[in-house]
């Protein structure tokens, strides 16, 4: 049964609302679907507007996230490291990516696997040496791929330097860099939290340090406490960090729950949603403790730092917010000077292949973020996998091809999850005993944690290690499936869902309407085909029809009332295969979960 994590859930909505906020907010997409007006994206003028015609890298880009403990392990000792992929940058070029994420791979004691971080200028050996780093992104360079950082800022590793120097005493100059308050006591002078906020990790988000006499607030586990941006300081000290990043050559960074810097000053108590969470906490509003208005200036202050370097540096924000618009101000708005790509995280969008929800999202990503780009994201390594979420249990292979057809066509930037383009499955662990992530350990049996979507990368089946390591004992089990499930067999087969991922961004990178062109949505009141058209600037269009449903489905495109021009159709990509062309305005027969791509003459 496809779930959506529980986490994810509560990251989603650490904007107001939390777990319940999730499901109104799919509930808002899908009910205001009806009051959108399509024929916003629809008229002849919107169909042939115009793409910029010089864009930056990032616009369309494809990005494919590192997870480096499971991607390659080059030294037999289990775990992934930066040699290891060095090793796989022909496969990443290949594919044809743009840019590697690589999820923090700094010097770290790996409470929450490298995003608690102790040294934000060195790699943690178990990784490699900063001269390996190096060498990543010079051979990086020659297969054509940029490489961006992961960039933790809401919080260290309680063993950074710094925190250390602050937990030692009130006088510390470091003390002012975390957040820190006397909290209440009981009647018997018992310490008491200030407030009532959780951790979204589990437990309360204040921890008391004797030494000092005072609570510091963690919004993740106690060993992350939270960085105090109202100090001048921690942006400077911040900003020196990514510099040192900025100055070796990456092509930017990744910022990690970027929405969660501040919080309220007065620290009021979060409001109360009714029930428990998966961690078995009271379920809070996040109104005092995320998205707070002061973060952008923040944003806006390093996005200039950032375009100070030459070669279209990039931001890329982890921005989980319920509705399109919230997505608005992480860009800049019509200023454009925040973030050149917060997430647009189609998790939130749950577990229901559903083609007016797609669709209602893709015409509020054109019409309600003044013309910035989306960055499109299914998968990435705190959430269960599409493959496992979307998956009906008999379709699976076909709801794939689906996803990544959305993903690689409806415009702007695309981030692959690594496995996914190969359908790796979610393998979440049966006993507490083999869990390895804390909140898995904390929040069993409701909350397993996310080990099942970081198992290693699925190579070849020359042995049990699926290729990625040598060593038998891996950080993390392989998942049985490897034997069919890798990249060297379907590599081999012309079939395959990475082969299909390898022909769709081929065509996305050899055919400028489906890379920037305009959006014009299709027979859009049909319930259970998304199809729309993709129109360049010189009128080319691509056609795209996506059946989200078990039957068989027979359509009308509709180009005339939509303003798309082209009386032919011919088949670029159709699974299950094939799907004639031919006549643009005639009945087109769609096999179940079928996937086509066409271009319009
Ligand atoms: C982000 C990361 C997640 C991590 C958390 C705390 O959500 O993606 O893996 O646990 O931040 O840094």
């Amino acid at each position: 049964m496809p779930r959506l994590r529980p986490l994810a859930r509560a990251m989603l909505s650490v904007c107001a609302c939390v777990v319940a906020g999730w499901v109104a907010a799919s509930d808002r997409a899908q009910g205001s679907a009806a009051r959108a007006n399509p024929a916003a994206t629809a008229s002849p003028a919107a169909a042939t507007r115009p793409a910029a015609q010089s864009e930056p890298w990032w616009r369309h880009a494809v990005i494919y996230e590192i997870y480096p403990r499971s991607f390659q392990d080059s030294n037999g000792d289990g775990v992934g490291d930066l040699n290891g992929i060095a090793q796989r940058l022909d496969y990443l070029e290949s594919l044809g990516v743009d840019a590697i994420w690589i999820a923090p791979f700094y010097p770290s004691p790996q409470v929450d696997f490298g995003y608690d971080i102790s040294d934000y200028r060195a790699v943690d050996p178990q990784y490699g040496t900063l001269a390996d780093f190096d060498r990543l992104v010079a051979a990086a360079g020659r297969h054509h791929i940029r490489v961006l950082l992961d960039m933790v800022l809401n919080h260290t590793s309680d063993q950074h330097p710094w925190f250390r120097e602050a937990a030692r005493s009130r006088d510390s100059p470091r003390h002012d860099f975390y957040v820190w308050n006397d909290g209440r006591s009981d009647a018997a002078g018992k310490h008491l939290p200030p407030n009532n906020w959780v951790s979204l990790f589990g437990g309360s988000a204040w921890e008391f340090v004797p030494a000092v006499g005072q609570f510091y607030y963690h919004m993740f586990y106690r060993q992350q406490p939270d960085l105090n941006w109202r100090n001048p300081k921690v942006e400077e000290a911040m900003f020196a960090a990514m510099r040192f990043w900025l100055d070796i050559g990456v092509a930017g960074f990744r910022l990690d729950a970027i929405t969660t810097l501040f919080e309220d000053e007065k620290l009021r108590d979060e409001p109360a949603l009714g029930g428990v969470n998966a961690q078995g906490d009271p379920r809070l509003s996040d109104v005092y403790t995320n998205n707070l208005p002061e973060v952008h200036g923040v944003i806006r202050r390093l996005r200039a730092m950032s375009d100070t370097y030459a070669g279209e540096r990039v931001l890329i924000g982890e921005t989980y917010v319920p509705n399109t618009a919230d997505l608005d101000p992480w860009y800049g708005g019509a200023l454009h000077n925040e973030l050149q790509l917060p997430m647009d995280t189609l998790v939130g969008l749950g577990s229901k292949l559903d083609a007016g929800t797609f669709r209602q999202r893709l015409i509020e990503l054109q019409t309600q973020v003044h013309d910035s780009p989306p960055l499109l994201v299914f998968d990435n390594h705190d959430n269960i996998r599409s493959w496992d979420r979307y998956g009906d249990g008999v379709h699976n292979a076909a709801i794939a091809r689906i996803v990544a057809t959305l993903l690689l066509t409806s415009g702007g930037a695309a981030l692959l999850y690594q496995g996914e383009e190969i359908g790796q499955t979610t393998a979440t662990p049966t006993r507490i005993e083999d869990v390895r992530d804390p909140i898995g350990i904390t929040g069993w049996p409701r909350e397993k944690g996310r080990d099942g979507e970081r198992t290693p990368m699925q190579w070849d089946a020359s042995s049990a290690q699926a290729g990625f390591s040598t060593n038998p004992r891996t950080w993390l089990p392989v998942t049985a499936n490897y034997r069919s499930i890798n990249v060297q067999s379907e590599s081999a087969d012309p079939d395959s869902l990475l082969n299909w991922h390898r022909r769709l961004i081929a065509l996305r990178q050899s055919n400028a309407a489906l890379r920037s062109g305009w959006t014009v949505m299709l027979d859009s009141t049909n319930s259970s085909v998304l199809s729309y058209a993709r129109v360049g600037a010189e009128g080319e269009t691509i056609v795209v029809a996506l059946n989200m449903s078990a039957q068989p489905q027979t359509i009308s495109l509709g180009l005339g009332a939509s303003g798309v021009a082209g009386s032919r159709l011919t088949t670029l990509l159709a699974s299950p295969a094939p799907i004639a062309g031919g006549a643009a305005d005639r009945a087109i027969t769609l096999a179940p979960f079928a996937a086509w791509v066409a271009s319009l003459r």
